[in-house]
């Protein structure tokens, strides 16, 4: 039930307080939430960059529609979805399951072929749309626990991915910027957080069989 009342608690927070801070610690905690969630295979075909610097952030609000939150939020987490899916991404993760496993690296081999044959049959544009579609998952569970934190949240896709990909050198890192979510702690002069929650009710939702 508490688990519920956060996700009441949390609002796509549209003005952030800019004297508050989310501490290096809690930060942390979010970061371990992001590298916790479930992805395709466990490839985890993304990076995540945490924008603090006061200038870089100005830049990206740029890039933003000038959307407020991009300055006034206290970090910027900017999902980057790996743009390919190379074969060497694939071996590094079989490398670090036979250590934490402590399985010989041999009796992965069918696995990692078996992977990299999934991979090989699938055009580059499907590949990238793939990865962006396990940086949702990471993106709800960072909302998820930010929220169990009491810590304010809003995902964003209103940007100019090109820009942030120039801006933050992702390109050259064979990532794209794919969404983003300012955190920090709402404003008490957000007039959205007093809004109650638009969802249909839970009949639509859930099909009848
Ligand atoms: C993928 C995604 C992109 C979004 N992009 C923006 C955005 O660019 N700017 C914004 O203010 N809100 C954005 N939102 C917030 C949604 O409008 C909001 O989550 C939705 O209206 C439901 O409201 P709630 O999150 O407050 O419950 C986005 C949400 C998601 C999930």
């Amino acid at each position: 039930m508490e688990f519920l009342e956060s996700l009441q608690w949390r609002y796509a927070t549209k003005r952030f307080d800019t004297d508050r801070q989310v501490s290096d610690e809690d930060v942390r905690k979010l970061q371990e939430a992001v590298n916790l969630a479930a992805t395709s295979f466990g490839l985890q075909p993304f990076r995540v960059m945490v924008v603090q610097d006061p200038e870089l952030k100005e830049q990206l609000r740029t890039a933003s529609y000038n959307q407020p939150q991009l300055t006034e939020s206290s970090h910027v987490f900017v999902f980057c979805a790996m743009k390919e899916m190379p074969p060497e991404h694939i071996d590094a993760y079989m490398d670090r399951t036979a250590e934490v496993h402590d399985v010989p690296r041999e009796q992965l081999n069918d696995y990692a072929s078996y992977m990299k044959g999934s991979v090989a049959g699938k055009s580059v544009e499907s590949i990238e749309a793939w990865n962006k579609r396990q940086v949702y998952i990471a993106l709800g569970t960072l909302l998820a626990a930010a929220a169990e934190m009491r810590i304010d949240t809003c995902p964003m896709e209103g940007f100019d991915a090109g820009e942030y990909d120039r801006i933050l050198g992702l390109t050259e890192r064979g990532l794209t910027a794919t969404v983003i979510a300012p955190v920090g702690y709402r404003s008490q002069e957000d007039a959205t957080q007093h809004k109650a929650k638009v969802r249909v009710p839970l009949e639509e939702m859930f099909l009848e069989q």
